[in-house]
């Protein structure tokens, strides 16, 4: 076998913008303490007839109208923002994209860092049948209550990877730095449809969680710190990232180069907090903009409040510019409907998770839509979009196929 890793990743986010400098204004605050103290510039905010769900079948089915389905025997949806306490979101993204019958599907939570669980628990699926690929999903709404701190850390945001053997974009290296210790420093509640968090602690956990996290990795025989030549980090606001990462370059001693970070922050700044999403915008981001990644080793840092952080490293593959997606992402952003902080607030006040009987307005431009809950059951659809997203991917597919002259994948 030629290594197992990423074979494709997409991202979706939600139907509104709310931008900081709005919020800035409301509350009194100099704009430049959102832009530069906390390095957040807006964050997305999902319509009524949004949720994980949604945007998670949104990017997922970028990856399988681009991929097809054939060998895929597992979907795995890391979220910490979930809409049942029994049944896995990923069922519900199995129905909408027509996914085969006979595939495992589940959820998996540990706050923001579900999402590389999920990963790992794909490498190994791959690593005992090659054949296999497995749709990775994560998804989150991050919500704060209205005038704390954390409020304009908010986001909502999904990405979805294919996990395959000989993956055209990233092998993910088979020595992982693990770290887990019992902070209180983020948490939600059963009966709280918002997070409660100690921002300065979650400041210093994931500073602890990166330096453990990078010690294991050392001690088991990870690459050195000069053979990583790129670094995502999870964001749950890119000043984070700044700070950690200075304290572990401090730690190796090794000089700290902020520019060095910046385009992992693009889709970021813009999204929000997206939680198990957060990392995998990041390296969408630096997959989608920089131009000189083949043969490069990517870092990549994922922490979850509670706390739990692996390090995980991966080499960009030689194939990796076939499925950039440059622009795409930048239009979906620049799509956002902007909200007016009265707005926004006003679908804050609605967005709590509801077992009532409700029919849900259509406002999403996106493939699906959450059209209500009928008889405390959750339901879901396809819009006019996923035809026409279908419709294009195919003719794409059948255009790159002919261009190509092979028979496509
Ligand atoms: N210009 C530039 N920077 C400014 C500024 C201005 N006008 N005003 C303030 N700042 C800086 C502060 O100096 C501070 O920088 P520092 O952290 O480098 O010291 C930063 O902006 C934040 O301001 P501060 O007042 O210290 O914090 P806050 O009480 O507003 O809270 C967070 C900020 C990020 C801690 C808060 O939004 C939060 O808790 N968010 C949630 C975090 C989370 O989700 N954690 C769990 C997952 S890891």
């Amino acid at each position: 076998m030629t290594g197992i890793g990423i074979h494709d990743i997409a991202v979706a986010t939600g139907h509104h913008v709310l931008e900081l400098d709005d919020l800035a204004v409301q509350l009194g605050v100099d704009p430049a303490k959102y832009h530069v103290g906390i390095g957040q510039d807006a964050f997305s905010v999902p319509a009524p007839d949004e949720d994980i769900v949604t945007m998670g079948a949104a990017a997922a089915k970028q990856v399988v109208d681009r991929h097809g389905v054939e060998g895929i025997r597992t979907v795995l949806f890391a979220t910490e923002s979930g809409i049942d306490q029994s049944k896995a979101a990923g069922v519900f993204v199995h129905g909408l994209l027509g996914l085969p019958q006979n595939v495992r599907t589940v959820e998996l939570k540990q706050a923001c860092y579900g999402g590389t669980a999920a990963l790992q628990l794909a490498l190994g699926i791959v690593a005992r049948n090659p054949a296999e690929r497995v749709l990775v999903i994560a998804a989150d709404v991050a919500r704060y209550d209205v005038d704390t701190a954390a409020e304009p850390t908010q986001g909502a945001g999904a990405v979805a990877i294919l996990v395959s053997a000989d993956p055209d974009l990233i092998e993910i290296e088979p020595v992982a730095g693990l770290f887990t210790a019992d902070v209180d420093d983020f948490w939600r509640p059963n009966d709280r449809s918002t997070a409660l968090v100690d921002g300065r602690l979650s400041v210093s956990a994931y500073v602890d969680a990166f330096i453990g996290a990078w010690d294991d990795l050392a001690s088991r025989g990870g690459p050195a710190y000069d053979t990583i030549d790129r670094w995502v980090h999870h964001q749950p606001f890119t000043k984070m990232a700044l700070k950690a990462h200075r304290k572990l370059t401090q730690h190796v001693g090794a000089d700290f180069d902020e520019t060095e970070l910046r385009t992992g922050f693009t889709y970021n700044r813009q999204v929000g907090n997206t939680y198990t999403a957060s990392l995998w915008i990041a390296l969408a981001a630096v997959l989608d903009l920089d131009d000189d990644l083949a043969g490069k080793r990517i870092g990549m840092f994922s922490y979850g409040s509670g706390s739990v952080g692996e390090l995980v490293t991966g080499v960009v593959r030689p194939d990796h510019q076939r499925h950039r997606r440059v622009g795409a992402v930048r239009a979906d952003l620049d799509a956002r409907v902007r909200l007016s902080v009265p707005e926004y607030r006003a679908l804050h006040a609605a967005g709590a998770a509801t077992s009532e009987d409700t029919e849900r307005p259509r406002v999403t431009a996106a493939p699906f839509r959450f059209s209500g809950v009928l008889g405390g059951a959750r339901h879901y659809e396809a819009t006019a979009a996923a035809t026409a997203t279908t419709a294009t991917a195919a003719a794409t597919a059948t255009t790159a196929t002919e261009a190509a002259g092979t028979a496509g994948e």
